[in-house]
């Protein structure tokens, strides 16, 4: 598991081995626009402020998974214990 920070106001969440990304976030009624939830459309790309993503998607570039600054939350994951989130 890993913690994901909301830059906007603080809030920590676990992200337990077994959820994603998006679907804590939205039991803590927080909504980030998503379709294809397997890494393959872009819509839920959201920007990262601080940590490692674990890039699990099919839509970003190479280049744009290296800089760790964007992740898809549907499908991707946390290479450092947190993400601190632009939202
Ligand atoms: Fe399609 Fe995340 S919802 S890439």
């Amino acid at each position: 598991s890993f913690e994901v920070e909301i830059g906007s106001t603080g809030q920590i969440l676990e992200i337990p081995a077994n959820k994603t990304v998006i679907e804590v976030l939205e039991t803590f009624d927080i909504e980030i626009p998503f379709s294809c939830e397997s890494g393959v459309c872009g819509t839920c790309v959201t920007r990262v402020l601080d940590g490692i993503p674990d890039h699990r998607d099919f839509f970003l570039t190479e280049e744009e998974k290296a800089q760790n600054n964007i992740f898809t939350p549907c499908c991707s994951r946390a290479k450092s214990s947190r993400l601190v989130l632009d939202i």
